[in-house]
């Protein structure tokens, strides 16, 4: 889980002044990670592909690699704030996190999958059954 530290307010002009190395913060899906000296160093795919995405929104090329649930766990703890947003996105980012692979690879949950699947069978099946017995006498 995220650590309790208070989360920032984030603005993209802000977002934008920390795109070095030294001083590198990503937004992802909506959070924003400090890209902390340890973890640059420690990053399996190298410091420069992460770099180079400092001070903008990296969520697109991070779910293209699909990271591991381990990445993702490790880029909750880089969490320092959320981007600003409508007042409903910001109080969603105020508590999330990185969602997990399976997740993202969903498209952010809600909606679609077999949640929705289900009960459209169910209707199927109900309207299979009520056309079987009104036809029966
Ligand atoms: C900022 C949060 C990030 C974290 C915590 C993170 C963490 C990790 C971890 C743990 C791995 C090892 C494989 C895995 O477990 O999925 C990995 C691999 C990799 N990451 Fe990241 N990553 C982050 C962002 C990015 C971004 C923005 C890119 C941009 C392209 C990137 C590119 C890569 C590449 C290319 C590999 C593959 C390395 C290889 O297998 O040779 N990562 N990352």
């Amino acid at each position: 889980m995220a650590d309790t530290k208070p989360r920032k307010k984030i603005t993209a002009a802000e977002l934008a002044q920390h795109s070095t190395d030294s001083n590198a913060w990503m937004a992802c899906h909506g959070l924003v990670l400090n890209l902390s000296k340890e973890f640059l160093e420690e990053h399996p795919g190298g410091p420069d592909v992460v770099v180079a995405l400092a001070g903008k929104d990296g969520t697109q090329d991070f779910e293209d690699i699909s990271h591991s649930d381990s990445a993702r766990e490790w880029a909750n703890k880089l969490i320092i704030g959320y981007m600003k947003g409508t007042e409903e996105e910001e109080s969603e980012r105020k508590v999330k996190i990185v969602p997990k692979h399976a997740e993202a690879a969903r498209g952010g949950g809600g909606g679609g999958g077999l949640g929705a699947f289900i009960p459209a069978v169910l209707v199927l099946i109900l309207a299979g059954a009520a056309y079987f017995f009104l036809n029966k006498s």
